[in-house]
């Protein structure tokens, strides 16, 4: 039955160019199951776009020179433009900081102080006399008092990564200038009281039936120790403002105003699309009932788990809370971490550059960090590439379009009719096309790719047990019955493997000269499994190579390449 189904992936920060653990952590996956909810005929939004409040956008503009709304824009459309390279399926890819997001933060905000939520409360922070403002906290550093390392941020020390208030910093000072003529004072804040909404949020949470063990441990976690009540402004001018007097120079949290996005980019999308209030229909719970999907990696989940629903059901104005939570633990890189900073591992852009989307978007989902973390090296990227990629898929379409193209002028050798299909193989691939799936439905990446990797593994079995190039030369009818059962395997594989690699499904369609080529994104598995679809005498294309394998001085290069030493300038 067609379904109405809500995606959302965690919004990237906007400040610099997303590593593929970024990718995989959150975004493909997400296009995954939205691809394959969409082909399966359901009604689907994909929400996505840049998070662009906070310290880190306001630093990365001032260290690039540029104003922080060109910055943004700048980061925006180039984010934006590397997620469709990736063949990243959004429905709208938006931004925080558009004037929407300012519009419904505001009004969230006023319903929370209207069902007294909001608390005011003076606390001590550091002031720069000589930058004439108040510091947030990633703006002071100083000497660490766990390691002495000198140059630790108000925040967290980089030197042993202790969460640190500024307080504790020896020989404090402003970054932004470096100036030591800062004091504590008194300044005044908003709090968001979550200790009232503890309990209601408890029986949200014990109510969600499809989260993950990680998930609800996260969540329990939390409600177990007691929700403190937290702060929601902070002193900076880029952000959503404080609707409040006395609150100029400072702005709402940026982890306050980052999820109602979801919300805003899709009142954007709406707009775009022409009608206002479509919405509605997919944020209101007074409206028809949607499935809700959230992906991010593991460290977003306190946020989505239990700092957002606590300010929807604080606000109380009908939103839609989130029904399933998918979260990643962290892909390293050659066993170490990404490092923006020390230019360690391989960005977006860069992947880009060197392999087309599918080689990325199969070789990430099939190692997905989705139990535990996963390791990410090219001689592991390399030996995937080359014998699921190249020897499996690759060369089964080969052997049969070549065999097709060289005895068979080209054209599909016979129809199957009833009497002539392979039982066995029908059934057997009809199998792991309802164990993909049932995996998918269940977002379990890594099994799905799994089984998707023995479909294509099924296909070549059957060709190298059947011999046709053999049998071809005493018996060219059995031998094209065999090639034209391997022709609808190959149709079963564009449309089974078309959310992972949407590009090689249409190649494959293409190469097939299959009608069902224009539908591309509407491609349906439902009629993919018919083994007499194409018919005696279908004109196919010649074969081309679908993937190049990646030899090991390849290998070895690109591990130089990407150690951390001479990586292209990434923020
Ligand atoms: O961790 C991150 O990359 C955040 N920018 C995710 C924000 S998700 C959402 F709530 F906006
Ligand atoms: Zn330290």
């Amino acid at each position: 039955m067609k379904k109405k189904y809500l995606i959302t992936s965690a919004l990237p920060y906007i400040n610099g160019i997303k590593h593929l653990g970024n990718l995989v952590g959150s975004i493909l996956p997400a296009d995954i199951y939205a691809r394959f909810l969409k082909q399966s005929g359901h009604d689907v939004l994909f929400i996505c776009g840049t998070d662009e409040h906070g310290t880190p956008a306001e630093i990365a503009a001032h260290e690039a020179n540029i104003s922080i709304e060109d910055y943004c824009l700048k980061m925006h459309d180039l984010q934006k433009s590397i997620y469709k390279k990736f063949d990243i399926n959004f429905d709208y890819f938006g931004r925080s900081s558009d004037l929407s997001n300012h519009d419904l933060t505001q009004k969230i905000y006023k319903k929370l102080k209207e069902n007294n939520c909001i608390i005011q409360t003076n606390i001590n922070q550091y002031y720069s006399h000589f930058d004439k403002r108040f510091l947030p906290d990633r703006y002071i550093e100083g000497q660490c008092p766990f390691c002495g390392f000198d140059k630790a941020r108000g925040d967290q020390c980089d030197g042993c990564s202790h969460l640190l208030s500024p307080e504790d910093l020896i020989s404090p000072y402003s970054s932004i200038s470096g100036s030591t003529d800062i004091e504590l004072k008194s300044t005044k804040h908003l709090f968001i009281d979550l200790p009232k909404i503890q309990d209601q949020l408890k029986t949200w949470v014990d109510s969600r039936t499809e989260w993950s063990d990680l998930v609800t441990g996260i969540a329990h976690k939390w409600l177990k120790e007691g929700l403190q009540s937290r702060c929601i402004t902070r002193d900076l001018t880029w952000g959503v403002s404080v609707p409040e007097d006395g609150y100029e120079g400072k702005v709402f949290y940026v982890w306050f105003d980052a999820p109602n996005a979801y919300i805003s980019i899709t009142k954007d999308w709406a707009k775009q699309h022409g009608d206002h209030t479509e919405w509605e229909k997919w944020w209101l719970n007074s409206q028809e009932s949607v499935h809700y999907t959230q992906f991010m990696a593991k460290d977003n989940v306190p946020f989505h788990a239990i700092f957002w629903p606590s300010i929807l059901l604080s606000a109380d104005m009908g939103f839609k809370l989130v029904d399933n939570i998918k979260s990643f633990h962290w892909l390293t890189y050659e066993k170490g971490k990404f490092s923006t900073s020390r230019k360690r591992g391989v960005f977006t852009d860069q992947a880009l550059e060197l392999y087309s989307a599918d080689y990325w978007r199969y070789y990430l989902i099939s190692n997905c960090p989705e139990t535990s973390d996963s390791d990410f090296s090219f001689t592991h990227f390399a030996s995937v590439v080359n014998k699921d990629l190249a020897d499996i898929l690759g060369n089964f379409l080969n052997r049969t379009l070549s065999l097709i193209a060289k005895y068979y002028d080209g054209q599909i050798p016979c129809t199957l009719d009833s009497h002539l299909i392979d039982r066995t193989l029908l059934s057997q691939a009809s199998e792991i096309v309802g164990e993909i799936h049932k995996n998918l439905s269940a977002l379990k990446f890594r099994p799905a790719t799994q089984m998707l990797r023995s479909l294509w593994v099924l296909g070549n079995t059957y060709i190298t047990t059947h011999e046709p190039w053999t049998v071809l030369k005493h018996d060219k009818d059995a031998a094209g019955v065999v090639l034209t059962h391997c022709i609808h395997m190959l149709k079963v594989f564009a449309a089974v493997s078309h959310p992972f690699i949407p590009k090689t499904s249409s190649h494959i369609l293409d190469l097939l000269n299959d009608p069902d080529f224009d539908k591309k994104d509407e491609l349906s598995c439902d009629n993919c499994l018919d083994f007499t679809y194409f018919k005696a005498g279908h004109l196919i294309k010649a074969p081309q190579r679908l993937f190049e394998k990646i030899d090991d001085e390849t290998v070895k290069n690109l591990a130089d390449r990407f150690s951390g030493t001479t990586n292209a300038n990434h923020e």
